[in-house]
This record gives structure tokens, sequence and C-alpha cells, in this order.
């Protein structure tokens, strides 16, 4: 399929942008301090922490804590590891219907349930098996990412 080419220079921070990829939603999200500094936190609590598990293979470039190449952007397949459908965003931290209460911002599938922090990775005891795939993509300037 065609790589697509996105311009994420107007994405102010806890905003998100989708972009459709060989049919799939590809999201874009600009990640805050806060939401950034609380990731390791979630660690104990995730299925995959680390994203070893191989259900898609994960890009060298994306292999650290924040799952991207550059911190504040996360880039992933917004599509569910369970069943295929699309969580709905949850950015704000702090107890909300159907999320545990030290929510620290993710994604929350509204099929079975399952949640997702902001770097994509699926909590413990979901259906969801694994975390959310990032794509292959790079940079081609400060702003302008190539997806594909
Ligand atoms: Fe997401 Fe089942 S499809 S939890």
């Amino acid at each position: 399929g065609a790589a697509v080419e996105v311009d994420v220079g107007g994405l102010a921070p806890g905003e998100k942008l989708t972009v459709e990829w060989r049919g799939k939603p590809v999201w874009i999200v600009r990640r805050t301090p806060e939401q950034l500094k609380a990731l390791p936190g979630n660690d104990p609590e995730l299925a995959d922490p680390k994203s070893d598990r191989k259900a898609f293979p994960m890009p060298e470039y994306a292999k650290n804590e924040w799952r991207s190449i550059k911190p504040e952007y996360l880039v992933v397949v917004g599509i569910c590891s369970h069943l295929g459908c699309s969580p709905s965003d949850k950015f704000q931290s702090g107890p909300q219907p159907s999320l545990p209460d030290n929510w620290h911002g993710g994604f929350l599938c509204p099929c079975h349930g399952s949640t997702f922090d902001m770097a994509g990775r699926v909590f413990k005891n979901k259906p969801a098996p694994d975390n959310l795939e990032v794509p292959p993509h790079m940079y081609l300037s400060d702003t302008k990412l190539l997806i594909g």
C-alpha cells in the first residue's frame, strides 16, 4: 500500500490526529509531559510492558519506553488487538466510568472493555492480548511524518 505523509506541526499537546493507512486508522497523539511521565508507572499493570511479544513486528526505532521515535509523538494503529474495534480516547487522568481509579490517560475499547495506556500498551487481564501496533514510519523533517 502507499505510504501516507502527514504534517504533525499543527498538533497541540494532548491532541490526536487520525489518518488512514492501508485502510486502517493510524493515530498520531502529541503527548503532554505529564502523560509521558506517567508511562513507566503503568509497567506492573501491563500485559506486555516492553512490547516483547511478536504479534506485530515492533520497529527497532520504537523499542523504547515511549514506543515512538520522538517521545512526544505516539504513532499507532487504532485497532484493538482483541476483535478489531477502534478504542476511544480517554486522555484525562483520574477516576472515570469503566476505568481504574489510578488512570493516567489512554484508550478504552468500547466493545469489551480493554484498556491501553498513552503508549498503546494493553493492561493485564483484559480481552485484548496485545499492545496497539506501531506502523512503520519515519520523519522526513521536524514535523513531516511518513507512515508506511
Ligand atoms: Fe476491543 Fe474486544 S474488540 S476489547
